[in-house]
């Protein structure tokens, strides 16, 4: 058995978590009707052995819901639907954050349910190719871009969302700001062309996620937000590396004045080794809690501890694959194989089936 701080517990802002492992937010796109189940509510529970779940990106507005049966957290079933993940989560001692996902321009009409608008900073088409209900696998549209008074409006969406998840049963909220969703989309130049005061230079692109975690906060408070961001991981055109450091430096340094109980660093990609800087230099920047994510084994994970790179690490792929990942983690026991064909899609394959390890 391996004995080390990953697998102790940690203090995180008004909570106490088992242990510094997360799991991390992965869209499972079980959701049907966009509206959280049962099967979703065992999923979860399963996995409460992490010392925090973060559920997957979920829209605060019918304009959020890009893909197909992803969750939303802002109708009255989608909150009964929530209550009863949490309600089972809590059942198994553990704690979880809902990760707020508005998909902004990475979605298509034919997902959006009724009343839902393909919305963005500027009419910017994503040129890749998405996933629809009724049209197969089709180019991205151009989407319409927000008026300022709009901008104000979707930043409503997101607190209003952020109470009504706490009161459903969350113990916080995740904003995600990475992987070119909506306020990604407002911090990169290549998506965010507007010339009111949410667009042009870095103060004014980092506006509309400021302003997103300062009302949540004023609304929850600073230990319920929390915030994901991926410097290095666009998707499509990322910013130059000069203006990432840049952006993220500005954006950090608000950051650390507005307390967040965390940021998660995301990083999807293949040179590791490139993020290290950066990562050293947020620790820096901001005083608070810091998760780490992406291709994390053990051995990577307690080398981030020990380096003081993060306080907590999470995990993705190898918590869809095992329902106990942090018994087997901390015993050294073989992880189950993943199957990528049943990563979406709606039923309990590849999803709630998973087997747990004997234990040793
Ligand atoms: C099936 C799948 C769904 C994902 N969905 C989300 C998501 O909803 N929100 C998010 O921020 N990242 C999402 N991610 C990224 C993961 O959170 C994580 O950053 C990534 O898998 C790298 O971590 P890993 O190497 O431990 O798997 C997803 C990844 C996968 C494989």
């Amino acid at each position: 058995m391996i004995e080390h701080k990953l697998f102790e517990p940690y203090k995180l802002g008004d909570l106490l978590l088992k242990n510094r492992m997360a799991m991390a937010p992965l869209t499972r796109c079980r959701a049907k009707d966009n509206i959280p189940n049962s099967l979703m509510a065992e999923y979860y529970a399963q996995r409460a052995n992490a010392g925090l779940l973060i559920a997957e990106g979920t829209s605060p507005s019918p304009n959020g819901l890009g893909y197909t049966n992803i969750p939303g957290s802002y109708s009255e079933a989608q909150m009964q639907g929530w209550a009863q993940v949490c309600k089972a989560v809590k059942e198994n001692q553990g704690h979880i954050f809902l990760q707020m996902m508005h998909t902004g321009r990475v979605g298509h009409t034919d997902n959006l349910p009724e009343g839902g608008e393909l919305i963005a900073p500027s009419a910017v088409a994503n040129p890749n190719m998405i996933s629809t209900y009724n049209l197969g696998r089709v180019p991205y549209p151009v989407p319409r871009a927000l008026t300022t008074e709009e901008v104000k409006t979707t930043i409503d969406e997101f607190t209003f969302s952020a109470e009504k998840s706490i009161e459903a049963g969350f113990d916080g909220i995740e904003i995600h700001c990475a992987h070119g969703y909506l306020p990604n989309q407002f911090l990169n130049p290549e998506t965010n062309l507007r010339e009111d005061n949410y667009g042009g230079s870095i103060q004014k692109r980092c506006r509309f996620v400021l302003e997103v975690m300062e009302e949540m906060i004023a609304k929850i408070g600073k230990n319920k937000t929390a915030i994901r961001i991926s410097p290095f991981s666009y998707f499509e055109k990322n910013m130059h590396p000069s203006e990432i450091k840049e952006t993220y430096k500005y954006l950090l340094t608000a950051f650390n004045k507005l307390e967040p109980v965390y940021v998660h660093l995301s990083f999807m990609g293949e040179n590791e080794d490139a993020i290290y800087d950066l990562w050293k230099d947020i620790r820096k920047w901001y005083s608070g809690t810091i998760i780490v994510c992406g291709s994390y084994t053990t051995e990577k994970a307690i080398l981030a501890i020990d380096n003081n790179i993060a306080d907590m690490v999470a995990f993705g792929r190898d918590y869809i694959h095992n329902p106990d990942l942090e018994y087997r983690l901390q015993n050294n026991i073989p992880l189950n194989e993943g199957d990528k064909s049943t990563y979406y899609g709606l039923g309990p394959e590849g999803y709630t089936d998973y087997p747990f390890a004997e234990k040793v």
